[in-house]
């Protein structure tokens, strides 16, 4: 007896090869419907271009005293804008999902984490990173106190952990190691320099440099 070619044919009833050719006509008439300007525009990416175009909006903030008027899409996060648009690369992305710190910078003097932070939130605010830190060519007293005692060595986390040390003392929250590691603890140092980090803040908290 001649066995079926394919498994499943055995299985096939008429309603299934029925459902089967149904499909794939109205699938036939669909794209032969579509207007080939349609179908070319797919093909080169225009209708991404397009809805790019359309959602960019108009974004006025001051990043380190600078005004800047800008667009961007809604979806560009704090982090991605300083360091792809405005190219302040200082700021760091770490983990990018709000764990380890390294993205902090200020929002009108408040510490925040920059890649769970929505540009278009920002709209007016003042924004200060790490580059803005300094007074031109003098250190701030927070990134002296950082290279005397040593809070660096691979230096990846280090901008994000300045910027919530000058944090860390403004809200008062400096008083003693214990009070500093507790509000540092959302920045994350993989080369665990986290003694001398502490040592930096209790210098400059005891030396009343205004910060
Ligand atoms: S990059 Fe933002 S918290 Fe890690
Ligand atoms: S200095 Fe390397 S991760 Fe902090």
């Amino acid at each position: 007896m001649a066995q079926p070619e394919h498994p499943n044919d055995e299985l096939e009833s008429p309603d299934t090869s029925r459902r089967v050719f149904l499909k794939q006509s109205s699938a036939l008439a669909a794209w032969a419907l579509t207007p080939p300007a349609a179908v070319k525009a797919v093909d080169s990416g225009l209708h991404e271009k397009m809805a790019r175009a359309v959602e960019q909006m108009p974004l006025r903030l001051t990043v380190n005293g600078k005004a800047q008027q800008i667009s961007i899409e809604p979806r560009v996060t704090l982090l991605d804008l300083l360091r792809e648009q405005l190219h302040l690369t200082g700021t760091k992305k770490g983990c990018d999902h709000g764990q380890c710190g390294a993205c902090t910078v200020h929002v009108d003097g408040q510490r925040i984490n920059s890649c769970l932070t929505l540009a278009m939130t920002t709209e007016g605010s003042n924004v200060t990173t790490i580059e803005g830190l300094a007074d031109g060519d003098q250190l701030h007293p927070m990134q002296e106190a950082f290279i005397k005692h040593d809070g660096f060595q691979c230096g990846y986390c280090t901008p994000g952990q300045i910027m919530s040390a000058v944090a860390c003392i403004r809200e008062g929250h400096a008083h003693s190691p214990e009070e500093i590691r507790e509000y540092m603890s959302g920045n994350i140092c993989r080369c665990g320099a986290y003694a001398n980090i502490v040592e930096a803040i209790m210098d400059v908290k005891k030396g009343g440099a205004k910060v």
